[in-house]
């Protein structure tokens, strides 16, 4: 199988070229990454040295390097994004451009290649806050932020393409994700950071919203599952099964590194936020499929490999400084 991997140098992206790689020894990838602030070939270590890799740096929303890119490959998984809700709340441009446009572009390449499987990786967040019964996948979308609603328009424009062009793809809608290699800026590996320097958390509002986390391995075993035995034009949700409030996890990070309570400070709530996700993954489960990762220690052993690589957090922090000076200035 000769794979294209849009992302595959940002966290999720590059848990899935591991998989995928120790997986399947047939298998050829190629990965397409524009190596934003959220990217890094540092991401890729240990494997960008594996002869059945091949890396492309560019941006999905280039036409001509897209088509290039999608050249003698037979599957896509589709990761690439600004996948971060709190920078699109200050501009939604890139995320209109990246998550939008540029997923366009890759859907029409890959129905102009013929290709014979394409993973489109969309988000719970697309349903909108859960404030009932978990969502399911017919459940009409009603996304809340910048980021959400760019990934909503990419969603259904992938099924657009499996209705009209019969480009076989399967949507993956995945919870929130933690484990190695995620970029410090989202919940886990920032507040990680911040108390590893005895800064103070700032957690938006009560800290009472409920994330349903799922181990960023769990995901990748789902998406690799959804490779060969997703139904075209189907929407699958993979979840963790651990619905928790911020609040409850904040605790175990600060509890699994020694530190005090005292440095978590409630701050102003992110405008739009959504108080609760949580999905019905009984589909997914249909499939043979089920999260492994026990929660707890998974989160553990998650920040402790953080307070492990200190360098690469400094280097990533590093990218990131504008954003991290601007979003925390009053928080
Ligand atoms: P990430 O921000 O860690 O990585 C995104 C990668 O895409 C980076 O390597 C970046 O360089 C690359 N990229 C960004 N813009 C690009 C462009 N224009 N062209 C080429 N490459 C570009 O994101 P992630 O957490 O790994 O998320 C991967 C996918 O999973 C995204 O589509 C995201 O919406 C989705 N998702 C993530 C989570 C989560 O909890 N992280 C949950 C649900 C869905
Ligand atoms: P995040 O990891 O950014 O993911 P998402 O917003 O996509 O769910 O945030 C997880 C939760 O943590 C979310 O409810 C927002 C909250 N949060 C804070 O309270 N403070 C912070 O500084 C960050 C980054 C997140």
């Amino acid at each position: 199988m000769h794979l294209l991997v849009t992302g595959g140098a940002g966290f999720i992206g590059c848990n899935f070229v591991r998989h995928i790689l120790a997986e399947r020894e047939d298998v050829g990838v190629r990965v397409l990454d524009k190596l934003t602030y959220a990217g890094s070939l540092d991401n890729l270590a240990g494997v960008l040295e594996d002869p059945r890799l091949k890396f492309v740096e560019g941006d999905i929303c280039d036409a001509g390097v897209v088509e290039a890119a999608m050249d003698g490959i037979d599957a896509v998984v589709h990761l690439a994004a600004e996948s971060h809700v709190d920078r699109s709340i200050i501009s939604a441009e890139a995320a209109v451009q990246t998550n939008f446009v540029g997923s366009f572009r890759i859907f029409e390449a890959a129905r102009a290649a013929q290709v014979e499987r394409f993973v489109h990786v969309s988000t719970d967040e697309v349903y909108g806050a859960c404030l009932g019964e978990p969502f399911a996948e017919d459940d009409p979308l009603n996304p809340r932020n910048p980021y959400a609603a760019t990934k909503a328009g990419a969603d259904r424009m992938a099924h657009s393409y499996f209705v009209t062009y019969d480009l076989p793809v399967v949507t993956a809608r995945p919870s929130n994700n933690y484990g190695p290699w995620q970029y410090p800026e989202k919940l886990i590996p920032f507040f990680t950071w911040r108390a590893l320097n005895d800064e103070h958390l700032p957690v938006y509002g009560d800290g009472m919203q409920v994330r349903d986390w799922l181990h960023v391995q769990d995901h990748c075993r789902a998406l690799a599952l959804l490779l060969d035995e997703g139904r075209p034009g189907e929407a699958y949700n993979i979840h963790g099964g651990n619905e928790r409030p911020n609040m409850e996890t904040i605790r175990l990070i600060l509890d699994e590194l020694g530190k005090p309570e005292s440095l978590v400070r409630h701050v102003e709530d992110r405008p739009g936020h959504d108080v609760r996700y949580a999905m019905d993954a009984s589909k997914m489960r249909a499939l043979g499929w089920e999260p492994r990762i026990e929660w707890e220690s998974g989160i553990r052993a998650t920040v402790r490999w953080y307070a492990e690589h200190g360098e690469w957090m400094e280097r990533s922090v590093a990218r990131g400084k504008a954003y991290f000076e601007q979003w925390y200035a009053r928080r």
